[in-house]
């Protein structure tokens, strides 16, 4: 029997285009190890070609990880006759999502189809149906994760989703596994490379936001709906995963406070250089005194921080860990191969666990189901931070020391202010000022107060500035 397994090895090593490899290859033995995993995949776009690109490519290389040959079986796309040209003949094409999550030869189910409903229906009947399902789908894990992450567990599968936060950086597995042995203090990412890309055009080439935004969305980068990027939702959704990952916390997206790129100008871009800053779209989540804080806002970061010199549509993610210290994880965020190595390295995770003990698997959210623990969040008002304030002030005696007046009143320092000169034919300069740390409640006191003054003009821009040590 045995040698009749190796000759039929043998045989199939000469196609690997079938998923298969030479059992001299495989330490395992019998029929699982020659037979490849089918996998069903919920569509062919940017990610779902690149998947299907990288699993052909690299088939025997990741054969030899995963102990078995991984191979798609069975596609959906909504348009059949408008299949990329990526050569699927042994590929079965439906257009109906649920074809491919009721075939019963698939056992993993590969969502790359994105958005809330449809994606969350899907995923639960691929569960229900006992197949494991790996996903790059963050607002589906942001919002439904925790409903999703109980069904799985219910009936023994898995959700991997690597591909969810920053595209190819393995910033899940680095954090759920390798940091394992640490307290978690702090992490801040860019996490939306669409954001990052046009504040660094901003800085370096004078662009204005929304010609820049304008090329993004060609480029493939922006969200189908560009606001989800310049609004903060989509990193928000990531942030939701870092933190429940890092803090073993539920997730809970709508308790990020979210503050899109819209407050930033290229004026701000440029006084925040004169301080000593870069402004990045950083998501933020932070652990102090039993307290979480989860917020996404544009901020400035001192310009000698390694993940300052971040640019254009990269991702990075800094994170603080009591044993480690600081670590920085950066790499391409989005685009279709970077996401699919990170989906083809979850195929070959789930395939290496088949046979485990649903209870001995790494926990989806890192820390076991029964010890997630729901801690409070803290309201923006609550967090202490440093401030960077922009005023439009009429130039005349006495404005600095009422602005400056009120700061003080309110137990604000100041660590510096910048005037600048009016424009041409202008009565009105703007002041900068940057505040040691404060609560942001007091901030917020100041800014309703300058509003008041007859000689602040128009709107106020606060920008929050973290040192990140
Ligand atoms: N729109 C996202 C970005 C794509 O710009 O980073 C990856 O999630």
């Amino acid at each position: 029997m045995q040698s009749s397994l190796y000759c039929q090895a043998e045989a199939l090593l000469l196609r690997p285009e079938f998923g298969y490899y030479s059992i001299a290859h495989s330490r395992r033995s019998g029929e699982d190890s020659l037979n490849p995993v089918k996998i069903g995949l919920l569509g062919l776009g940017t990610v779902g070609g690149g998947t299907y690109r990288v699993l052909i490519r690299n088939a025997e290389e990741i054969a030899r990880r995963a102990g078995r040959g991984i191979i798609i079986s069975h596609a959906s796309v909504r348009n059949p006759d408008r299949v990329p040209g990526l050569g699927l003949e042994d590929v079965r094409l439906s257009d109906d999502p649920r074809e491919v999550v009721n075939d019963p030869e698939v056992s993993v189910v590969v969502e790359l189809i994105g958005g809330y409903d449809d994606a969350f229906e899907l995923v639960m009947r691929a569960i229900e149906n006992g197949k494991h399902v790996v996903t790059a789908n963050k607002a589906l894990i942001a919002l439904h994760g925790n409903e999703l992450f109980k069904a799985a567990q219910d009936n023994g599968v898995m959700i991997a989703f690597e591909g969810a936060v920053a595209g190819g950086i393995p910033i899940i597995k680095s954090i759920r596994e390798g940091l394992a042995g640490n307290k978690i203090e702090w992490l801040a990412g860019i996490v939306n490379g669409t954001c990052n890309f046009i504040l660094t055009e901003m800085r370096e080439k004078g662009r204005e936001f929304n010609d820049v935004l304008a090329e993004a969305q060609q480029l493939g980068y922006a969200e189908a709906d560009p606001s989800f990027d310049i609004d903060g939702i989509d990193a928000a959704h990531k942030l939701t995963i870092l933190a429940s990952i890092a803090f073993g916390i539920p997730l809970q997206f709508d308790r990020v406070y979210t503050e899109g790129l819209g407050t930033v100008t290229r004026d701000d871009v440029i006084y925040a250089e004169e301080l000593g800053y870069i402004i990045k779209h950083l998501a933020i989540a932070r652990k102090t005194d039993g307290r979480v804080e989860l917020r996404v806002h544009p901020t400035l970061i001192p310009e000698r921080r390694l993940i300052a010199s971040v640019n254009g549509v990269m991702n990075a993610i800094m994170v603080w860990a009591d044993a480690l210290g600081p670590t920085l994880y950066y790499g391409p965020g989005a685009g279709g191969e970077p996401t699919a190595s990170a989906v083809v390295a979850d195929l070959v995770d789930v395939v290496r666990t088949l046979t485990t003990d649903p209870d001995n698997r790494v926990p989806h959210l890192a820390f076991k189901p029964d010890q997630i623990a729901d801690l409070p969040i803290s309201s923006i008002d609550e967090v202490e931070t440093s401030y960077y304030i922009r005023l439009q002030a009429v130039d005349r005696p006495g404005v600095m020391a009422t602005v400056s007046g009120i700061m003080g009143d309110l137990d604000i320092s100041i660590e510096a202010i910048i005037q600048k000169e009016p424009g041409e034919g202008e009565t009105t300069v703007p002041l900068i000022l940057l505040t040691r740390r404060v609560r942001e409640k007091a901030v917020s006191e100041a800014i309703r107060q300058f509003k008041h003054l007859d000689v602040i003009v128009g709107d106020v821009t606060r920008l929050r500035v973290e040192t990140l040590t």
